[in-house]
């Protein structure tokens, strides 16, 4: 704490001036997290927070989709990214032309797309979803199937929770999909009775090896109502580091698997932000609309 004290003082200090609030991602390292946030949670949990939060500026210590989502639900807000190269493998997988070529490929079936893609993708897709609400939300279009995208192993658990049918795509978080079922096996042969969770993100065979399949925010949830001593939890590995303090009774065993794009957020960056009020994303007009429909159906669809 030595080192993070001093900018975490002045981070605070400066939040007030600029009338600002800190919106972190629940894999944002303890610093951050437990240091300067003023809101923490998952994708969807930060979207509604985005919405409704009362101040003139947000900074978003997440990835750069999560900082669009912000300024489409939030256009009067200035949102500040601490790091302009915070992407996610999952959004940099489509484009906006890649669900028109989907749209023209499958004529008239309904185009779901996850919250980690462009504001551009957004556009173009009819609803978005997180993983807290995935099956809700293509459940909720009343079709009998549906294009989702990008996230081919999100897709597949989604296929398995549903009747609907689910047309894929081809992408794929880097940081999840290194996971493995063999993993887990080892994690149960070395710790007798350790329990589950995993993000829907991972392959199927970790899923299908797991006790709980769930968001971040789930996650997190959950683990408040499981009795199980040792837990392990299949995601990014700061979140363990978030949730370990606050769950003192159980022992958490970690693999880590750190996103390298979460992970360009830092306090000397958020301080940086604050004092330059930049960098600064922003999203064409004409982009926002659509995009915004999309986000609003989802988020009328409820968690
Ligand atoms: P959550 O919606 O579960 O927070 O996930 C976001 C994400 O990027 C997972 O890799
Ligand atoms: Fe994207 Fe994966 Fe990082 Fe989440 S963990 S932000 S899905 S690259």
């Amino acid at each position: 704490w030595a080192v993070h004290a001093p900018y975490v003082a002045r981070i605070n200090e400066l939040k007030k001036e600029r009338g600002a609030v800190i919106l972190a991602h629940n894999y944002q390292t303890p610093d951050i997290f437990y240091g300067v946030a003023d809101i923490t949670g998952d994708s969807l949990g930060l979207a509604r927070d985005a919405a409704r939060v009362d101040a003139d500026v947000i900074v978003q210590c997440g990835v750069h989709f999560m900082a669009e989502t912000s300024k489409i639900l939030a256009p009067e807000k200035t949102v500040l990214l601490p790091d302009m190269d915070a992407g996610c493998s999952l959004a940099e997988g489509i484009t906006g032309a890649d669900v028109r070529l989907l749209k023209e490929r499958y004529p008239g079936v309904p185009v779901v797309v996850y919250v980690n893609t462009s504001a551009e993708v957004k556009a173009e897709a009819d609803i978005c979803c997180t993983s807290s609400n995935a099956v809700e939300v293509v459940e909720s279009l009343g079709v009998d199937r549906v294009i989702f995208a990008p996230d081919k192993y999100l897709g597949q658990w989604v296929a398995s929770q549903t009747d609907v049918e689910i047309i894929l795509y081809e992408g794929s978080c880097e940081v999840h999909e290194r996971f493995t079922g063999a993993e887990i096996e080892t994690y149960r042969r070395q710790h007798p009775g350790v329990y589950v969770l995993a993000h829907p993100e991972c392959p199927q065979d970790v899923l299908k090896a797991a006790d709980y399949v769930g968001s971040t925010g789930h996650m997190i949830k959950h683990l408040d109502e499981t009795p199980a001593k040792q837990v392990v939890m299949i995601t990014e590995c700061s979140m363990s580091d978030n949730v370990a303090s606050e769950h003192p009774e159980k022992e958490f065993i970690r693999p880590c698997n750190l996103c390298p794009h979460m992970q360009r957020i830092t306090l000397p960056k958020i301080l940086a932000a604050l004092e330059n009020m930049a960098p600064e994303v922003t999203v064409p007009e004409k982009v926002i609309a659509g995009a915004r429909d999309s986000l609003q159906r989802m988020l009328d669809v409820g968690r």
